[in-house]
C-alpha cells in the first residue's frame, strides 16, 4: 500500500509541469483525499492509503496531467473560510474577490438597518452565501444567466445553512430582480474579449464567466445603467474590476451616477480591485 509520503511525491512530481506550486497542490489533494488538514498530511509520511484512497489519487493525478485545474478535479473550493462545492459550470473562486467581500462586509456592518444585498453573476454562490452567512439577518437576491450556476450556488447555500435568506434568479444583470437594494455587489466577467485567446484559465473555465467585452468592462456599464433604478437612496455598489481598468472604472460609474462618491479601491496586493460607488441618502 502506498504511503502518504510516496504519494506525495507522486503528485508533486505529476503536477510538475502544469503548475508552479505542484509541492501545494499535491499536498491540498492529499489532505482533500484522506479528509485530514494539510498539516496532517506533512507530519504523517508514514501512514498509508487505502486502496480506494490510492485509486482516488491515481485518477486525480490523470486528470491534473490533462491540464485540468485542481480545484475542479477536487469539485470544491475555499473561499473566505469556507468550502464551496464547483463544477466546471462556474468560475473558480479566487482570493481576489475576498477584497469585495470584506468591503461588503464593513459597510453592511456599519449599517445595521440596510440588509437587501444583490449579488450579480453568482457563480457558485461565494459572495451571497459568505455574506448572508456572516451577516445573519441579510436578505439576498442572487442573479446568474446560467442555470447550473444558480444550481449549484443553491447547493451551496444550503451547505452553509442560508439557502432561506437568497432567493435565486435566472436573468440578465439584474433585469428581472423585482425592487430595490441597499447593497449591489457583483464579481461580473471583465476580461477583454481579445486577452481571452491567449489566457490558460479560458481553456477550462466557462468563457460567460471571463468574456466581458471588447474593454472588458462591457457587463460593467450595463450593470451600473440597471442599477441606477435599483440601488436604494444611501446604497452602495462594489464591482469587482481588473488591476488596470480603474480609471475606466472610474469615468464610467461617474457617468453613470454623476451625484455619488466614487472610489477605486486596492486589493491586499496594492493593484486597483474594486470599484465602490456610494449613492447619496434620501
Ligand atoms: C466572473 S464569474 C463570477 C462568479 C462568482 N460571483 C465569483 O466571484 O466567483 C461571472 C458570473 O457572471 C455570470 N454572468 C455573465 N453574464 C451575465 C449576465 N448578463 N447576467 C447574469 N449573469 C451573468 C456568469 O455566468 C458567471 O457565473
Amino acid at each position: 500500500m502506498l504511503t502518504v509520503g510516496h504519494a506525495l511525491t507522486q503528485a508533486r512530481e505529476a503536477l510538475a509541469p502544469h503548475s508552479e506550486t505542484a509541492a501545494l497542490d499535491a499536498q491540498t489533494l492529499l489532505a482533500a483525499i484522506t479528509r485530514r488538514p494539510r498539516a496532517w498530511v506533512l507530519a504523517h509520511p508514514e501512514a498509508r492509503l487505502t486502496p480506494c484512497q490510492h485509486r482516488r489519487l491515481n485518477r486525480a493525478c490523470t486528470r491534473l496531467a490533462q491540464g485540468i485545474p485542481l480545484p475542479y478535479v477536487l469539485g470544491r473550493w475555499h473561499f473566505y473560510g469556507r468550502e464551496f462545492a464547483l463544477t466546471p459550470a462556474v468560475l473558480i473562486p479566487r482570493p481576489e474577490t475576498e477584497t469585495l467581500v470584506e468591503h461588503a462586509l464593513q459597510w453592511l456592518r456599519g449599517h445595521p438597518g440596510r440588509r437587501r444585498a444583490a449579488d450579480v453573476g453568482t457563480g457558485s454562490g461565494i459572495i451571497a452565501v459568505t455574506l448572508a452567512a456572516e451577516i445573519p439577518d441579510l436578505r439576498a437576491t442572487a442573479t446568474d444567466r446560467s442555470a447550473a450556476a444558480l444550481g449549484l450556488a443553491r447547493l451551496n447555500a444550503v451547505r452553509h445553512g442560508v439557502a432561506d435568506r437568497i432567493a435565486w434568479l435566472q436573468t440578465d444583470l439584474l433585469a428581472a430582480a423585482p425592487g430595490s437594494y441597499d447593497l449591489i455587489a457583483a464579481n461580473l466577467p471583465y476580461i477583454p474579449t481579445a486577452a481571452l485567446a491567449s489566457l490558460p484559465v479560458a481553456r477550462h473555465e466557462p468563457r460567460e464567466a471571463l468574456d466581458g467585452g471588447p474593454d472588458g468592462l462591457a457587463l460593467i456599464r450595463r450593470l451600473l445603467a440597471q442599477a441606477r433604478s435599483r440601488l436604494a437612496p444611501g446604497g452602495l455598489l462594489l464591482l469587482e474590476i481588473a488591476a488596470d481598468q480603474g480609471e475606466a472604472a472610474r469615468v464610467a460609474a461617474l457617468a453613470a451616477f454623476p451625484k455619488a462618491e466614487v472610489r477605486v479601491l486596492p486589493d491586499l496586493a496594492g493593484r486597483d480591485r474594486v470599484l465602490a460607488i456610494a449613492i447619496p441618502g434620501a
